[in-house]
């Protein structure tokens, strides 16, 4: 590991912007990132409230070592509105998880999410391609998520969400941009699908309801995550108990890493 006393003048500076900012851990993996890649390069985390973003947005803006700026909860769609520039992931899902800063001042926002989950998956051996995938969750995850099951040749994709009518909405935004994948809401149940994929909150805390009916699980369903910790869910539990593949929410972070420092143009 490198030490902080290298941090110099001519390091490359990016931050985390998070709210509260003491979970987050990004940082960590971001900066063992760097250290691997030989690069000069460090990622500081940075607390900001909802009602500040803008001010520190236009401070970072003018910081000229400044590389790039990652953003998480509750962050992602305020700063889409901050940015002089969308990638075309960005736009789709209305909402922004990275940017880069260009040496002229100019904020390109992008989300690497849904590539972060389906390149997690390819790591692991698991396509999408030609698949029917069954996602619990319509929030600012799952929109990633299904954007990129679509991009990635997903045949089919059902969304269930407690708020149906959110789970509707995505669908059609899917099935506009994407007409190949057949998008449609539906109710729990997620028989006659190959793969799982929880993408709400449910499971980060105990007593929390399961996101979707787990009595339907039954091999050669793949299970899978978004949820880092715990490493196991009561969703990955039920579905190793009833005897399904499973995928953690680790490995959508792993790969996203990587990406997001591209993207920055830090390595
Ligand atoms: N592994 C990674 O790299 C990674 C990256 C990003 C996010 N995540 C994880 O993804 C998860 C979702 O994050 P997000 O940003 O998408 O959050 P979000 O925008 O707040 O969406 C939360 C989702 O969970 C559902 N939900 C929450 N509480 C519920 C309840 N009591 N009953 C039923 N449904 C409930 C919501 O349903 P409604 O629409 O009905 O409210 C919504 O679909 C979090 O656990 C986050 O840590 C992981």
């Amino acid at each position: 590991m490198q030490s902080r006393a290298s941090i110099s003048g001519h390091t490359a500076i990016t931050v985390i912007l998070a709210h509260p900012v003491a979970h987050v851990r990004t940082p960590q993996a971001m900066n063992a990132q760097y250290d691997a890649l030989g690069a000069d390069a460090v990622l500081v985390p940075l607390h900001v409230l909802p009602e500040d973003l803008a001010t520190v947005v236009e401070g970072l803006r003018r910081m000229r070592n400044l590389h790039g700026i990652v953003v998480t909860v509750p962050h992602k769609e305020a700063i889409a509105r901050l940015c002089d520039a969308l990638t075309e992931e960005a736009r789709q899902v209305g909402a922004v998880n990275v940017i880069r800063r260009d040496a002229d001042g100019r904020l390109t926002g992008g989300q690497f999410d849904g590539e972060g989950f389906v390149a997690g998956l390819r790591g692991a051996g698991h396509e999408v391609a030609g698949r029917a995938v069954f996602m619990a969750g319509a929030g600012g995850a799952a929109a990633g998520l299904a954007f990129a099951f679509a991009r990635h040749g997903a045949a089919r994709l059902t969304i269930h969400n407690r708020t149906a009518a959110k789970a509707e909405d995505l669908a059609a935004r899917v099935r506009a941009a994407y007409p190949a994948c057949d998008a449609r809401a539906g109710g729990p149940d997620p028989t006659g699908h190959n793969v799982v994929v929880n993408a709400t909150s449910l499971g980060m805390h105990e007593g929390d309801a399961l996101p979707l009916d787990v009595a339907r699980l039954a091999p050669p369903m793949l299970a899978a995550e978004v949820i880092m910790a715990p490493e196991v869910t009561p969703f990955l539990a039920e579905a190793a108990r009833r005897g399904c593949a499973t995928h953690g929410g680790k490995p959508m972070l792993a790969a996203q890493i990587a990406l997001l420092a591209r993207f920055m143009g830090v390595v």
